[in-house]
């Protein structure tokens, strides 16, 4: 390099060198570490180094640019510009040379390591490093002089034009190696595939394969599976798809399948089986919805709770069944995703499982952390994921602490009288006037409220069907807040409450909310024994997260984050009511949405994630409710709507909730102010 060589400026990296004159732009990025793509290797053919010159004066670099600072657009370039087309002002950069001071955008396409802006989060984005990319090679041909073979060739080819290798090829595409490099003219495209023990061909295409190559990011739940498939060049999700899981026929919640495992001989095998079918049929499902030909996915990212991690791989998940819970592997897993029974995307597509937390919080868990980041939050958060159980992670900058806590599948509208799934028909809001004491509410499917006029008509002939998790929640909440149910989650009678839709069911009192029978439709009721089973699982949760605070040695938190499919449908103020999570101000409750499918997208997408996230976990520390002695007591105080004994000011800041008590067998007006 020399004083008067070109001086190159590069954008928005700010990365400047001097280059000699007739480097290309590509070149030059390579030189000064500059992250611009390239899958053809220099060739003309991707157009993935697209840059554009910038002319005129640049003081703050002080240069000043001519559009003669690059070369004229050469043969290759002008055939590329041709037959495919370039966007104004753009160059490839393998084919631009540098001829004097120059100042070089690079736009986000052209880099790899792109930061792709998530929709979802808060300021955060991923920065793409997927695992997979393509690299087209020219490979020598065999000469009888120096005998090698093919693969051999392949592997000096890489090693000479990027600098990469020598990888591994399995048997099925080794199989295909020779016929591939004679009919691309010995010009292939590889699909290379960076493992933690090295690199590995994944497919070949002769001559230059386009792509894109895809990934599928797979949330197993215990109820649901849900996969995204996303574009493995720029991180977008293309097509999203959820399923049923075929073991909810073993049992709906995590520990009857744990259960069906330990009585049934070959329970475990069977339960692997039904997942691994499900598995492969949401491949196939999203591969043709999406329009995606099965063997450009070559990646998938697996997360899901210790039960489901272990049945997708195999494991007998008898030991999750009991103390000390122990996991047969904790730490993330690089594996053949037709181990997982995928079999319909590319034969050699590869998968990733997250680690596990503990042996009650798993992968899905780690993927939230992943999503959500606790430990780089600058306020103490609690990140709540609820489902089947809940997952709880609680931490900011000087540590993350985890547990989960067995809310049963309440929640999810299971364990409910007129309970169902969150399916059109399903209430999913409700609303009671405090002084009518009359709800109404909206289902899933129907944009009106059921005191609209249209609302009859506009639900259509499969009317109202049950009542939903969200929907149960909200019904419970605002049945306390209209002064229907006391703190110690009791309903009132017809006289103690002054409403008609408070009813005696045995020696318990029950509330109408909506009742289809004269058109042959459901009577929805909230009981005595539903508002039982919403205290248990929120009394559940409440502890779990009262524990790390314990262990943390704070009475509040400063922000609360509400994920999983249903935390984006829970409302902060009725979850607060109801005392599921601790007092905060409403705005610092947040919906994450389905944070752990977003955390198995971002290892999707990005290797560093993936690091990162195996030394999150191995740094957070697990509590275990099962046996921590205090777990029962703060359960037990966590009963009263909200609380027995934890102030909520935030929440009295926002509503009043009025002091009833009924008593226990709903008879008399004996309606008193609660003592203080
Ligand atoms: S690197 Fe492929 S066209 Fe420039």
């Amino acid at each position: 390099m020399k004083q008067d060589d070109p001086l190159v400026v590069f954008t928005p990296s700010g990365r400047r060198g001097r280059v000699p004159s007739g480097t290309s732009v590509l070149d030059a990025a390579r030189r000064l570490g500059v992250d611009l793509d390239s899958v053809c290797g220099g060739r003309g053919i991707c157009s993935k180094c697209q840059i554009s010159l910038g002319t005129g004066s640049f003081p703050k670099h002080g240069i000043t640019v001519t559009k003669e600072a690059l070369s004229a657009k050469n043969a290759v370039e002008q055939r590329y510009d041709e037959k495919r087309g370039l966007p104004p002002a753009r160059r490839l950069g393998c084919q631009a040379r540098i001829l004097a001071d120059a100042v070089i955008d690079v736009p986000p396409e052209s880099q790899i390591h792109r930061q792709v802006v998530r929709k979802d989060a808060e300021l955060r984005a991923i920065e793409m490093d997927p695992a997979t990319r393509l690299c087209l090679v020219d490979v020598a041909e065999p000469d009888l002089q120096a005998p090698s073979g093919d693969l051999e060739r392949l592997n000096s080819a890489l090693a000479a034009q990027w600098q990469i290798g020598p990888a591994r090829c399995p048997l099925p595409v080794l199989a295909r190696l020779q016929a591939t490099l004679r009919r691309g003219d010995w010009q292939v495209t590889v699909a290379l595939h960076r493992a933690p023990d090295g690199l590995e061909i994944l497919d070949i295409w002769p001559g230059f394969f386009e792509g894109p190559l895809y990934g599928l990011a797979i949330d197993i739940g215990s109820t649901t599976i849900a996969g995204h498939l996303t574009d493995l060049s720029t991180g977008t999700v293309i097509a999203s798809s959820g399923r049923m899981n075929p073991q909810i026929r073993f049992g709906e919640d995590l520990m009857s399948r744990v259960s069906h495992a330990m009585l049934t001989p070959g329970g475990a095998a069977e339960m692997t089986a039904a997942l691994h079918a499900g598995l492969d049929r949401l491949a196939a499902e999203i591969a043709t919805e999406a329009g995606v030909a099965p063997r450009q996915i070559v990646e998938t990212v697996l997360v899901g709770n210790p039960v489901m991690h272990h049945l997708a791989l195999g494991l007998d998940p008898v030991e999750l069944g009991q103390a000390p819970f122990a996991l047969a592997s904790s730490g993330a897993l690089w594996l053949a995703a037709g181990d997982l029974g995928i079999g319909a995307i590319n034969p050699e597509a590869r998968a990733y499982l997250l680690p596990l937390i503990a042996g009650h919080v798993g992968a899905d868990a780690a993927a939230v952390a992943l999503s959500e980041a606790p430990e780089e939050a600058d306020e103490l958060t609690l990140i709540v994921d609820v489902g089947t159980n809940a997952e709880i992670l609680l931490g900011d900058r000087s540590g993350v602490l985890a547990c989960s806590s067995p809310t049963g599948p309440a929640f999810e509208g299971a364990q409910i009288s007129a309970g169902q799934r969150a399916a059109p028909g399903a209430i999913e809001r409700v609303r009671i006037d405090p002084a009518t004491k009359e709800p109404r509410f909206k289902v899933i499917g129907c944009e009106l409220w059921s005191d609209d006029p249209d609302f009859a008509e506009a639900v259509g002939p499969a009317g109202v069907t049950g009542i939903c998790g969200s929907g149960i929640i909200e019904a419970v909440a605002e049945m306390r807040l209209a002064g229907l149910v006391d703190m110690s989650g009791l309903i009132g009678s017809a006289a103690q409450t002054g409403s008609e839709r408070c009813r005696p069911e045995g020696r318990t009192q029950s509330y109408l909310l909506h009742d289809g029978s004269s058109a042959g439709g459901p009577v929805i009721a909230v009981t005595q024994t539903d508002i039982r089973a919403i205290q248990l699982a929120k009394a559940a949760l409440y502890a779990g997260a009262r524990l790390l605070m314990d262990r943390r040695g704070v009475d509040r938190v400063e922000r609360v984050v509400l994920a999983g499919a249903f935390g984006a449908h829970i409302s902060p103020l009725h979850a607060m009511v109801l005392g599921m999570i601790p007092d905060v101000p409403l705005d610092r409750v947040r919906s994450a949405g389905n944070a752990a499918g977003t955390g198995a997208r971002i290892a999707l997408c990005s290797v560093a994630a993936r690091r990162k996230i195996e030394e999150v976990v191995r740094r957070i520390e697990k509590v275990e409710t099962a046996t921590e002695p205090r777990f029962q007591e703060h359960f037990v105080a966590a009963n009263a709507l909200p609380h027995a004994s934890d102030p909520f000011p935030e929440l009295a800041r926002q509503r009043h909730l009025p002091e009833v008590v009924f008593n226990a067998d709903g008879g008399g007006n004996r309606r008193r102010r609660r003592p203080r």
